[in-house]
């Protein structure tokens, strides 16, 4: 399949979005900080970091925090074009972080033609949802 077309200035506005909303994460447990940025059909960006909890279960990605801020602002008529991600360590910034399982399903929910922009084991990487996510669940 072709991969849909971001621009790298779009890319760079994402990665940056998602950099700058990384510094709220409330992660004092994993010390793993990450943001999120998605970007919709319609060209607005949305933001969002994790938040843990004592109750670690109750932990929420940054990538569905940004994907549900998006929904609670304007509704769930949202196409997701793209998502960037971008995590630091304790002392390291930029590390590796692909979107975990529950989030792939998430931004397949409301993006089954995203692509999605992170840091791999070799460095930076795009991939489109459906190959993060292959037969992702559906309903409709
Ligand atoms: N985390 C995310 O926010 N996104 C991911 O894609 C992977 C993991 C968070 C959850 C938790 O707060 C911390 O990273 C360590 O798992």
């Amino acid at each position: 399949m072709q991969k849909p077309k971001v621009s790298s200035a779009t890319r760079e506005r994402l990665l940056r979005s998602a950099r700058k909303v990384m510094k709220n994460a409330y992660a004092p447990f994993s010390h793993f900080k990450v943001g999120a940025a998605i970007l919709t059909s319609k060209g607005q960006v949305f933001a969002g970091c994790n938040v843990e909890n004592s109750s670690y279960g109750m932990t929420n990605c940054a990538e569905r925090t940004a994907i549900f801020s998006a929904i609670a602002k304007d509704g769930p008529e949202l196409e997701i074009r793209a998502v960037a991600v971008v995590a630091a360590g304790e002392k390291d910034h930029g590390v590796p972080c692909a979107p975990c399982g529950a989030c792939r399903q998430v931004i397949y929910e409301f993006g089954p033609r995203a692509v999605v922009f992170y840091k791999g084991a070799k460095g930076p990487k795009q991939s489109l949802i459906t190959d993060l996510l292959p037969e992702g669940f559906r309903l409709k």
